[in-house]
C-alpha cells in the first residue's frame, strides 16, 4: 500500500472546521461544554476544531484500543485512558477524526451515556458512508467520503502518517 490521492485537502477541512465551529458556538452559547477527543487520530481535529469554537470550552481525552486486524474494526474496545473529568451534569461533545463501523463509538457514547452527562454529542471530521454496523446520531460531520482506507490529517496506518496535513487515500503499489 502507498499514500494515494488527496481525497480532502488541508483548505477543505480548515474551511468545514471553520463552519462547524461556528455552529457550535452557536448551540452551545451559555453552557458548560467538555470536548472529549479519542486518542490518538483525533488529536489533530480537536486542536483545530477547538479553535474555531469562540466559547471558553474544556478539553479531555480518551484513548482506547479496539482488538483485532489494523485496518478494520473488531468492536471489542478497551479503554487505555479515561477521561479527567467528571462529566455528571456537563455538556459532552465527542470529537473524533472518522466513522467507519461506528463500532467503537458505539461502545464509548455507551461507557459515557452511564455517567449521566446533561447531553452527549459526536462531531467527526470524517463519516464513511453508508457502512456503520450500527446505528450511530452524529450531530457535525465534516464530510462524507466512501468507504476506503484513508491516511492524514490524524489518521494513520500501523502509527505512521498521522503528521500529513490533508487527507489522501491509500492504494495499491
Ligand atoms: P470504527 O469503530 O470502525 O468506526 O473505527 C474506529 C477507528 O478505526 C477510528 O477512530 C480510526 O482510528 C480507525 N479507522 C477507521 N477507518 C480508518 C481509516 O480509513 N484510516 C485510518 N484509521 C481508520
Ligand atoms: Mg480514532
Amino acid at each position: 500500500m502507498k499514500v494515494g490521492s488527496v481525497l480532502v485537502s488541508r483548505e477543505e477541512i480548515s474551511a468545514r472546521l471553520a463552519e462547524l465551529g461556528e455552529q457550535i458556538t452557536v448551540d452551545y452559547a451559555g453552557k458548560d461544554l467538555l470536548l472529549v477527543a479519542v486518542l490518538k487520530g483525533a488529536f489533530m481535529v480537536m486542536a483545530d476544531l477547538a479553535r474555531e469554537i469562540k466559547l471558553a470550552v474544556d478539553i479531555d481525552f480518551m484513548a482506547v484500543s479496539s482488538y483485532g486486524h489494523a485496518t478494520q474494526t473488531s468492536g471489542v474496545v478497551r479503554i487505555l485512558k479515561d477521561l479527567d473529568s467528571e462529566i455528571a451534569g456537563r455538556h459532552i461533545l465527542i470529537v473524533e477524526d472518522i466513522i467507519d463501523s461506528g463500532l467503537t463509538l458505539d461502545y464509548i457514547r455507551r461507557n459515557l451515556e452511564v455517567r449521566q452527562p446533561a447531553s452527549l454529542e459526536i462531531a467527526t471530521l470524517l463519516l464513511k458512508k453508508g457502512i456503520q454496523r450500527v446505528p450511530i446520531h452524529v450531530k457535525y460531520v465534516g464530510f462524507e467520503i466512501p468507504p476506503d482506507f484513508v491516511i492524514g490529517y490524524g489518521l494513520d496506518l500501523y502509527g505512521k502518517m498521522r503528521n500529513l496535513p490533508h487527507v489522501a487515500v491509500m492504494v495499491e503499489d
